[in-house]
């Protein structure tokens, strides 16, 4: 996949990786960020205006259906040689222990599965008539370590990524032969707020690791992208999937 020259939307690009990713391919190619919170867009495109990089922001919620049509529109019309999509946006619904009551267990993976899995299908649906006619294309989903092995504190998160990299799979299959590439992108802990709750500002590797880490990958066209020790935990999930288990949860 090349590295430059693209024109690249980033879901959820005004902060943590999203935005490190509008940093550094920003660089190179034309970029689209998105977010729900405008202002905090607006602070993340004076900020990389203030490094030379011009961005170009789409406020709107992934899990939302018409702030998609919305997006999808404006891309079709304003954007018409995209051909990359970074299906980045995510959340966890808090912290919470599956054998606690009254956490409203059912609540929280609904927003989950709504924002970190379905949404993504919607999105790549839709824009997939658009991506098929480039020459060469790229859809990368960012999935996570726990789509491996279970985190137990971020169950039911870490359930929805195990679904995004399950269709991740069956979506590149279905794309073989097509000018589009399916990418997983699949970080350990990441240091954004994000992770704070969960002790990431201090454990976790800097967000602009992740993103060197998918340039490479697109220069080698690695589609499976094991950031930092998900591989070790990935090898050690291939040799024994309870060790893997107990190796991420220890903490
Ligand atoms: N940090 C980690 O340890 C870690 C590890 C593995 C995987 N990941 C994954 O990496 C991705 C990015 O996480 P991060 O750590 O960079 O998070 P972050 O620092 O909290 O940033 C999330 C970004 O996504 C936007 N966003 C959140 N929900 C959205 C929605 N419904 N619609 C549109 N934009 C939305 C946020 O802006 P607004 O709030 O303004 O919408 C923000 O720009 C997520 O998919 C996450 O699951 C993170």
């Amino acid at each position: 996949m090349r590295t430059v020259n693209n024109t690249i939307l980033i879901t959820g690009g005004s902060a943590g990786i999203g935005y490190e990713l509008a940093k550094l391919f920003g660089a190179n190619n034309k970029v689209i960020i998105t977010g729900r919170n405008g202002a905090r867009l607006a602070g993340a495109v004076a900020r990389l205006a203030e490094l030379g990089i011009r961005v170009t922001a789409i406020a709107g919620d992934v899990a939302n259906g018409a702030d998609v049509d919305e997006l999808v529109g404006r891309l079709v019309r304003e954007h018409g040689d995209l051909n990359v999509v970074i299906n980045n946006a995510g959340a966890a619904a808090g912290v919470y222990s599956l054998s606690d009551e009254g956490v409203n267990a059912f609540d929280r993976a609904q927003q989950e599965m709504l924002t970190n899995y379905l949404a993504v299908i919607r999105l790549n649906e839709k824009l997939l008539p658009l991506l098929k006619k480039q020459e060469e294309a790229a859809i990368v989903n960012v999935s996570s370590i726990v789509s491996i092995v279970p985190g137990s504190r971020l169950s039911t998160y870490g359930a929805s990524k195990a679904a995004l990299h399950s269709y991740t799979l069956s979506l590149r299959h279905a794309l073989a032969g097509t000018a589009v590439k399916v990418f997983e992108l699949r970080p350990p802990l990441v240091a954004t707020e994000f992770s704070s709750e969960i002790g990431g500002l201090e454990r976790g590797i800097p967000a602009s690791v992740v993103a060197e880490d998918l340039l490479t990958a697109f220069e080698n066209d690695n589609y499976d992208v094991l950031v930092g020790n998900t591989a070790d935990i990935y090898n050690l999930y291939l040799q024994s999937p309870e060790q893997a288990f107990l190796a991420l949860n220890a903490r």
